[in-house]
């Protein structure tokens, strides 16, 4: 495999992994706050983020690649309200965007043609997680941050379910 494709997709993975570690500090803030359904969405976040890593560590070997695990960053897990979780949320996936956009930009580079297809599946999920960032702040904008209109979206986000897409449209 490529080294310098192995050494960006092994950053990747370790980025991914950040983003379960983030959500789930984000999840912990929720429990705090007695909103278990907005922590039950940041939990099945987090396991889709484990789901993007592990879809990265297969591609390694199925290439004949080395997978190198780095440590973990420590997340900040402070937070003064719902909407600025999410704000929070919508920004780092804008940051991950940017991070599959430079790996797609270095398969083109290395002309990496296999790795350039297999991209597109986080370019599209990129899209989507951006999407939803945006329209849950939306929604808490409408709700307020504390009352009725919360409790109701508390109430919908208790019944989001993990479905891990990796394994869906991989192959
Ligand atoms: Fe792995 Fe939220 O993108």
């Amino acid at each position: 495999m490529n080294k310098k494709v192995e050494d960006a997709i092994n950053k990747q993975i370790n980025a991914e992994i950040y983003s379960a570690y983030l959500y789930l500090a984000m999840a912990a803030y929720f429990d705090s706050e007695g909103l278990a359904g907005f922590s039950n969405w940041m939990q099945i976040q987090a396991q889709e983020e484990m789901a993007h890593s592990m879809k990265f560590y297969r591609w390694v070997f199925e290439r004949g690649g080395k997978v190198e695990l780095e440590a973990i960053d420590k997340p900040n897990g402070e937070y003064g309200s719902s909407l600025e979780v999410f704000e929070e949320v919508l920004k780092h996936e804008q940051e991950v965007t940017g991070l599959i956009n430079g790996l797609y930009e270095l398969a083109i580079e290395e002309k990496d043609y296999a790795f350039q297809s297999m991209l597109k599946w986080y370019i599209d999920e990129q899209v989507e997680e951006e999407g939803n960032a945006q329209q849950i702040i939306d929604q808490v904008k409408l709700a307020g941050d504390k009352g009725p209109g919360l409790f109701m979206l508390d109430k919908e986000f208790a019944s989001r379910t993990f479905v891990d897409e990796t394994q869906e449209k991989a192959e």
